[in-house]
């Protein structure tokens, strides 16, 4: 029997899969599973295989071949198979469902979930990459989050991750910096606030430049300096590096995010020589005014310029060293990079120039794009000053969490731990909880509802598992210390639905991971809290029913193991009490 998974559950679509092929052998079991889908009215079947692709292999029509498997279809783990227009519907038999997935989850506890897939397969993925000097902005934040659980999702399913900041340390914006710093900068006002301070000169030498554009010209002349290792441009460069990732690192520690490497912009300093001297040798590069660029009329894309007039280089320039970089020290099967969908153009130049290269990696660079952020409906711009900190936005959440839990359980041990938990936990969640491409808006009442598809939903039904079980473990239940239970007390249609809905965790782990993904999870995660808190209203728990009791608890240690699997994988934390 094919288990195909890291954690030694019986696959039903495969195992069904292999049935039918062993009656159509002309046909790959894997192929089989791969037609069969989950009816969305369990009236209909628990499983459902449309015969319409394999009628014309097998030259029948799809109810004939639908009726013949009918006949041949006979076993413990299937209750019954209709024939229906076409499709063949399966109903598993519930007894062998609920034993199958509750001894699963319970033997697999923290690893439910997990496979083996990406054994001996490294992924690279670069994810927040903030600009040093400039306000961590909500698109870094979604690209944290989103990179953060890929991360996750990656390494549960067996990848090697690496994951790299690619801070924005290095470019023209900082010789625009030490102009301003020279003519309007006050050292104590920078460490006192930070990048704000940053920002503020930052905007101040924008406004003059209108005015007076050989500012442009200076501040070009200090990036020219900075690349040629000037001492002075080098230092200051430094100091504003360390005040904003101090600032930076207050957020990742909120967040509970970390990364491999920090090899920002910066590091290809010195590498980019080398990649301009490979592409003019491949006679990638065309000379345009004094400055070289990548034609990439033929397909479609405007030119990539990788060095300026003044021989700087460009963000292209230091992408095309990383992708290289990152290919000789890692030797990656997949690098992901994540940012929002206004880089796309950016992100093809950059694998087509690597492809022109001659590389047949440049097929394993992989975009995750986003949709844009708003606040409240307000879009959110550096330029227009429009500015919500990352850092408030997150306090604030945290803040009005504390100020549930004071109305509904003040006496909580540890309030402060947990708003925080809640607070940040509601902020990612509401990033992941629809598909990444789409534009999303942050609502203060939508994200922090107890009752709504949020984060604090699932984590309060979370810790709702953590109550029950904590209750129970004062009546020493034996079904919490691995003991048996009895499969036959979970039959009632609101523990079905349960155990059906548990079962799907490892599949939409993998679909997560295939279609990088993570609002997959998020939204699995809404879906089994649902079917538990209905289960939970319908089923006391603790009866006295010795053996109807165990079986419960069992369903709900079960219920509490994937919660927390799927939270862990989204990047949120699983308080036990809310
Ligand atoms: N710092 C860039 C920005 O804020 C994102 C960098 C993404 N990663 C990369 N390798 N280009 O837009």
């Amino acid at each position: 029997m094919k288990k195909g998974r890291g954690h030694n559950m019986l696959n039903y679509k495969l195992y069904l899969a292999e049935k039918i092929s062993s009656v159509i052998s002309s046909v790959d079991p894997n192929e089989i599973a791969m037609l069969m889908e989950y009816p969305p009215d369990s009236l209909i079947g628990d499983l459902s295989l449309p015969c319409f692709r394999l009628s014309k292999v097998l030259k029948k029509s799809p109810s004939e071949i639908a009726s013949e498997l009918k006949q041949k279809l006979t076993d413990n783990v299937i209750d019954d198979v209709v024939s229906q227009s076409g499709y063949l519907n399966i109903f598993l038999n519930k007894k062998h469902l609920v034993d199958t997935v509750t001894k699963g989850i319970l033997t697999a506890g923290e690893q439910y979930g997990s496979q083996d897939i990406g054994q001996g397969k490294t992924v690279v993925i670069d994810y927040s990459s903030p600009n040093i000097a400039k306000p961590f902005h909500v698109a870094h934040l979604r690209s944290t989050v989103i990179g953060h659980a890929l991360y996750q999702i990656f390494t549960f399913l067996g990848y090697n991750c690496v994951g790299i900041n690619h801070l924005g340390d290095w470019g023209t914006q900082f010789g625009k910096l030490i102009v301003g710093y020279h003519l309007w900068g006050d050292d104590k006002n920078i460490q006192q606030n930070g990048i704000d301070e940053l920002l503020r000169l930052y905007v101040k030498f924008h406004e003059e430049a209108e005015k007076d554009p050989a500012l442009e010209d200076s501040a070009r002349a200090w990036f020219v300096k900075m690349e040629q290792g000037d001492q002075e441009a080098l230092a200051l460069w430094k100091w504003f590096v360390e005040i904003s990732m101090a600032e930076f690192q207050r957020i990742y520690q909120l967040l509970g995010v970390q990364f491999d490497s920090y090899t920002g912009e910066s590091f290809y300093n010195d590498k980019m020589e080398q990649v301009i001297g490979e592409l003019k040798e491949k006679h990638l590069l065309e000379e345009d005014e004094g400055a070289w660029l990548v034609r990439l009329d033929e397909f479609g894309m405007s030119p990539a310029l990788m060095l300026k007039k003044d021989g700087s280089s460009l963000y292209h320039t230091r992408d095309v060293a990383a992708a290289l970089f990152r290919k000789k020290k890692y030797d990656f099967d997949r690098a992901i990079y994540i940012t929002d969908y206004a880089q796309n153009l950016h992100f093809q130049q950059c694998m087509k120039i690597v492809e022109l290269m001659g590389y047949s990696w440049a097929k394993d660079i992989v975009h995750v794009a986003f949709g844009r952020v708003s606040i409240q409906g307000m879009s959110l711009s550096t330029r227009k000053g429009n500015v919500i900190k990352l850092e408030d936005l997150l306090q604030q959440a945290i803040n009005k969490i504390r100020g549930i839990i004071e109305e509904r359980t003040p006496n909580l041990e540890n309030k402060e731990q947990v708003a925080q938990q809640v607070g940040v936990g509601a902020v990612i969640f509401n990033d992941l909880s629809s598909n990444r491409i789409k534009d999303i808006d942050f609502n203060w009442d939508k994200a922090l509802n107890f009752e709504g598809e949020t984060g604090p939903y699932v984590q309060y039904t979370y810790a709702r598992t953590c109550t029950v079980i904590n209750k129970a473990k004062l009546l020493s239940s034996s079904a919490l210390h691995g003991g048996e239970m009895d499969a036959a007390q979970l039959l009632n249609t609101e523990a079905v639905r349960v155990i059906k809905e548990l079962y799907l965790f490892t599949e939409r782990v993998e679909q997560a991971m295939r279609k990088l993904e993570p609002s997959i999870i998020a939204r699995y995660l809404v879906d089994l809290a649902q079917a538990f808190n209905h289960f939970y209203h319908e089923c006391r728990v603790l009866v006295d029913d010795v053996p109807l009791r165990e079986a419960r608890l069992a369903l709900v240690t079960c219920v509490q193991i994937t919660l927390k699997n799927g939270l862990r994988l989204i990047g949120l934390q699983a308080p036990e009490q809310i």
